[in-house]
């Protein structure tokens, strides 16, 4: 049947119906929100190119996650800045570690949370690389090493998930060993699979002080022209032992993340990242744009597109506006 029997604006004259064909539905449980922790007390140092994030003390941080919890968003990413950097990001394998002290304080307050553990040099390097240096770029192998052992010491300080977000290849059965041998076998991977070499990780950098000191990190992470090579990586990922595969950055990629999600079937995740949260802020500051509109409509896009889970710093924001709504 054609026009004028078909009309198609027929199902959006009302509201209710409307609402009632809403194909993606974004629930607050689909929600990840990334916090930053530093050593110290009282600690709430304002990421400039992040509005409304902060490099929180322990302390602090474990308020942060409570007000999450109480909004619903009960997971969190955890990103630490440690008080000493070095060569080879040891300082991420302690077991006082920023991380895993901070991961212990918030388990010993709040009952009710999952939390996400990123294993990756980056933050703990001298050099802001995300392994070990060898000639002048990162040593796949031997970068291997460093990150099965943070990932153990992450998960014996609670992390109820790993996440790594390194990109050296065969990382996560390196890591899915390590977990196991030490009886961690319940403890699922959530991989970086799909991680593209970003732009948008710009003010990231700042926040989590994790800048390359030289090069970038083309020769880890994926070339934003390649789809073809992200199904690869997801394959590859997957059969190594992941249990969630993510994209990331979403936004540029929501065709990445539509491929993965059809042709593995697996959990996936995407995340957007911090430069598309500070655009949309930027541009909200400036009254270009309906700020709490476009957040909505860029999540709701990721979940169509096929993400599960999102990872966004918009997350509590969202998640007012989500329960509001019920
Ligand atoms: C660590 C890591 C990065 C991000 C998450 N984990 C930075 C990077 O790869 O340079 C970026 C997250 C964001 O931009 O929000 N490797």
């Amino acid at each position: 049947m054609a026009f004028p029997e078909t009309r198609l604006r027929r199902l959006r004259y009302n509201k209710i119906l409307r609402s009632m064909v809403t194909e993606t539905h974004l629930r607050v449980d689909d929600l990840v929100y990334p916090l930053f922790v530093c050593p110290g007390e009282k600690v709430k140092n304002p990421i400039n190119s992040m509005p409304g994030n902060y490099q929180m003390s322990i302390d602090v941080l474990v308020e942060e996650c409570k007000r999450a919890v109480s909004k619903g968003v009960k997971s969190i990413l955890l990103f630490g800045i440690p008080e000493h950097k070095d060569e080879h990001g040891h300082v991420a394998c302690q077991h006082d570690g920023i991380v895993q002290r901070a991961m212990r304080a918030i388990k010993e307050d709040i009952k009710d949370i999952q939390l996400i553990a990123d294993v990756c040099n980056c933050e703990y390097t001298t050099h802001g690389h995300c392994g070990t240096i060898i000639d002048n770029d990162v040593d796949n192998d031997s970068t291997l090493k460093t990150l099965a052992a943070q990932a153990v010491s992450l998960a014996e300080a609670g992390a109820d998930i790993i996440a790594p977000s390194d990109m050296m290849d065969g990382r996560v059965a390196v890591i899915r060993e390590a977990l196991d041998k030490n009886g961690f076998f319940k403890i699922p991977i959530m991989s970086y699979a799909a991680k593209y070499a970003s732009g948008f990780y710009g003010p990231f950098r700042e926040a989590a002080d994790s800048a390359p000191q030289f090069g970038d990190r083309s020769t880890y992470q994926m070339n934003p022209a390649n789809s073809d090579e992200a199904m690869r990586e997801v394959e590859e990922d997957i059969f190594e032992g992941a249990d969630i595969v993510m994209v990331k950055p979403a936004l540029s990629y929501l065709d990445v993340i539509y491929r993965v999600k059809n042709e593995f079937k697996m959990p996936t995740a995407a995340y957007n990242v911090s430069g598309e949260f500070s655009m949309v802020k930027a541009a909200g500051a400036n009254d270009w744009i309906d700020e709490t509109r476009v957040m909505m409509e860029v999540l709701t896009s990721i979940k169509r597109a096929g993400a599960d889970i999102i990872i966004t710093y918009h997350a509590l924001e969202a998640a007012d506006i989500l329960n509001n709504h019920k």
